[in-house]
């Protein structure tokens, strides 16, 4: 690596030019157009075939082959002045080949493990593809499932998706970043992306300073703490200033109050976007206000590589502005190696390796599937004669959406497994004991700009369940979503309920492990499911009001005239093919102050004849406080597995400081009064414990 006046030597001698082109970053088609033939960008912004050879990095969809890599490298020794190889970056969410459940169905797992797992696969697949930086960890909270990037989230709880975030960044880092199979990370997107207008993807978001505080900036610091390598703007707004040239988030949040220096790179275009939403003027001044905000590379939009030369000529905006932000590309160059000649990460992945990839999916997926409702027919028993039908039985496309280089031709659909199992006689309804109804949305039909009105299952799928229903057979669906689906009129039909979201490339594999009792359900939802359109947002930490319905009554209450104001199924929640039995909280002292860490213990026995796992969440509730609290809020959880019969004792360490939230400005408003404590299974469980907070 290059030391601190080898890098400073290296950005001195860099032309203006050059630099503005290090910290812009084209698609690689660009970088490879032949030079007598100047694609779109080029002619659109009359930039040189020179220009588009010293971009500071190349986007990519599936990676890069060998001869790309040598060609990219060869291309910047004999056309540039300073050899310096572009960060080669892409999308690897869940997987690049081998790919894992979607983001949710990780946070449906409850498994830092299993998604730092899921993170090193990505990173040894994809740097293997000469793939330098992930844009990842996705670390928005989302609570409305009209919003098709759901399905990139670990979830509703800050705390789930901050620490399942930082799983991401350390899986993705590895031993050695710059080893070959090391890549950086991008955290992503900063910030409150989730609460776009009514669910709309890229409208309008508005959200309150100590909402931002308290629930959507926590992920992104948690990823940043854990040592994440740069950071992704959203493409929405804060205070009507979007996040790309947004001077309290990018300059106030992110460098002052948390002080962090990393590289912040746009999201797609989105300098382009300001001048469309009609907030600049024009490129021009999108360049300028995105530099002076402290955005260090622009993503596709050419505003950088094409404004900022005569800006900074002109004497409009700062040259030093421009090094600051040309170091922090060459930071994250020099900490990956590619400084100094380490650049190259294309190999060859062996069969072993990929069977060993593809069994680490499978365990994720077991973890992540949600039993959501079992009447006595799970699991399966030998012999039983089952219909296997529905949209999804011979759905070869499980993988979810962001899926790289996920293939559909190499993901076993549930026809393709059910056939294989001896114990079970695939037939057709009207002959089955068992019908097996595999329903859901497509994978195309989740992710970005994949916004939906109605959240539920897509037409004919109710009409399909009535009429299978109705053969007085029970029915086990196999939901397969990328997000909270309304399941009102589904749930009422089927016996048992199943949700696999999209469970990757072992997926059928891991459901009809399941299905058959040869694994334990122990997914846990990562997001409430709501009865109705209606109730969005419905979340497990709402903040209480001030006339609770408790149906005594009175009219003056909050709830709706035409609906339940509960959740059809609550955050956390999750079945087991075991009984699992929670003790009452029990804590090692009934008072906290400051410095002081509270221990938390529960007794949990599983009552079952079998081992099984199951996710155990500590919450608390602040029965008074200098700001609203919400009704509940999680703390922390544990994943644990039980012998049958056995009895475990789970403890959980809660420091005093954890306690606090946040003001309006980001300072600490410190707990008091009295806190009560659950643990259980779901966001249900009820309150047991009791602790007084003293200052
Ligand atoms: C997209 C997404 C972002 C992604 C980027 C690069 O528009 O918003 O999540 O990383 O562009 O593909």
């Amino acid at each position: 690596m290059l030391n601190r006046d080898e890098m400073e030597k290296l950005l001195q001698g860099m032309s203006l030019r050059e630099k503005v082109a290090q910290v812009t970053q084209i698609g690689l088609d660009s970088f490879f157009a032949d030079s007598t033939k100047p694609t779109g960008p080029m002619i659109a912004h009359r930039l040189t075939k020179e220009q588009m050879l010293n971009a500071g990095s190349l986007i990519c969809s599936e990676g890069l082959d060998r001869e790309q890599e040598e060609q990219i490298a060869r291309m910047v020794e004999e056309g540039t002045r300073h050899k310096i190889p572009p960060l080669i970056m892409s999308d690897v969410i869940h997987g690049m080949r081998t790919i894992f459940p979607i983001p949710l169905g990780m946070g449906a797992s409850f498994s830092e493990d299993a998604t730092e797992e899921m993170a090193r696969v990505g990173a040894e697949e994809a740097s293997a593809c000469g793939i330098h930086v992930t844009f990842a960890p996705m670390a928005d909270v989302v609570r409305d499932p009209r919003w098709g990037r759901s399905m990139e989230s670990f979830g509703e709880a800050p705390a789930l998706c901050g620490r399942l975030s930082a799983a991401v960044v350390r899986g993705f880092h590895g031993k050695d970043e710059s080893a070959e199979d090391g890549m950086a990370t991008c955290v992503k997107h900063f910030a409150a992306y989730g609460l776009v207008q009514a669910g709309q993807d890229y409208c309008h978001v508005d959200v309150s300073r100590t909402e931002m505080y308290n629930t959507y900036l926590p992920p992104f610091r948690e990823a940043l703490d854990a040592g994440c390598d740069m950071l992704m703007p959203a493409f929405t707004p804060v205070d009507r200033i979007p996040a790309t040239a947004n001077p309290w988030l990018l300059r106030h949040v992110l460098r002052r109050q948390w002080g962090w220096n990393g590289a912040v790179i746009t999201d797609w275009g989105s300098i382009d976007m300001m001048a469309v939403q009609e907030f600049t003027a024009d490129l021009t001044e999108g360049a300028r206000l995105s530099l002076e905000n402290g955005v260090d590379m622009d993503m596709m939009s050419f505003a950088y590589i094409s404004r900022l030369e005569e800006l900074i000529e002109k004497g409009e905006v700062s040259e030093e502005l421009l090094n600051e932000s040309t170091r922090r590309i060459l930071e994250v160059k020099n900490r990956l190696g590619l400084l100094d000649g380490r650049g190259s990460r294309v190999r060859t992945i062996s069969p072993q390796q990929t069977r060993a990839y593809r069994e680490k999916a499978l365990q994720a997926a077991l973890k992540s599937c949600v039993l959501m409702k079992n009447e006595g027919v799970l699991p399966l028993k030998n012999g039983v004669k089952l219909a296997l039908t529905g949209s999804h039985a011979d759905e070869h496309g499980l993988l979810g959406g962001w899926s790289a280089a996920g293939k559909n031709e190499e993901t076993p659909s549930l026809r393709d497994v059910f056939q294989k199992e001896s114990r079970v006689t695939l037939c057709r309804p009207e002959e089955a004991d068992v019908i097996l109804f595999a329903c859901g949305e497509k994978q195309e039909e989740t992710g970005e700009a994949c916004s939906k009105a109605y959240p539920m299952l897509p037409d004919g799928q109710i009409e399909e369940l009535l009429a299978l229903s109705a053969l007085g057979k029970p029915v086990v669906a196999v939901l397969f979503c990328g997000r909270a689906l309304i399941l009102s009129d589904m749930e009422p039909l089927c016996d048992a309920v199943l949700n696999a979201w999209f469970p990757g490339s072992e997926g059928a594999e891991a459901i009809r492990r399941l299905l058959m009792g040869d694994e334990v359900p122990s997914g846990h939802l990562p997001v409430t499911f709501p009865r109705c359109v209606g109730q969005i947002p419905i979340h497990h930490d709402m903040i209480p009001t001030g006339r609770p319905n408790r149906h005594d009554g009175n009219h003056y209450v909050s709830r709706y005239l035409d609906e339940e104001s509960t959740p059809l199924y609550p955050f956390g929640f999750g079945l087991s093919y075991v009984p699992f039995s929670v003790s009452p909280v029990e804590t090692d002292r009934k008072e906290l102050r400051p410095g002081e860490v509270l221990r938390l213990s529960v007794a949990v026995s599983n009552q079952g004849d079998r081992a099984a796992e199951t996710v155990l969440q500590l919450y608390h509730h602040a029965r008074q406080g200098a700001q609203l609290n919400p009704a509940r809020t999680l703390d922390d959880w544990r994943r644990v597995r039980v012998e049958a019969g056995e009895t475990l004792t789970v403890s959980f360490l809660l420091p005093w400081e954890k306690l606090a939230t946040l003001s309006p400005e980001g300072e600490p408003v410190l707990p008091r009064g009295v806190y009560d404590f659950a643990v259980g299974e779901s966001a249900q469980a009820p309150w047991t414990a009791e602790v007084s907070m003293r200052s």
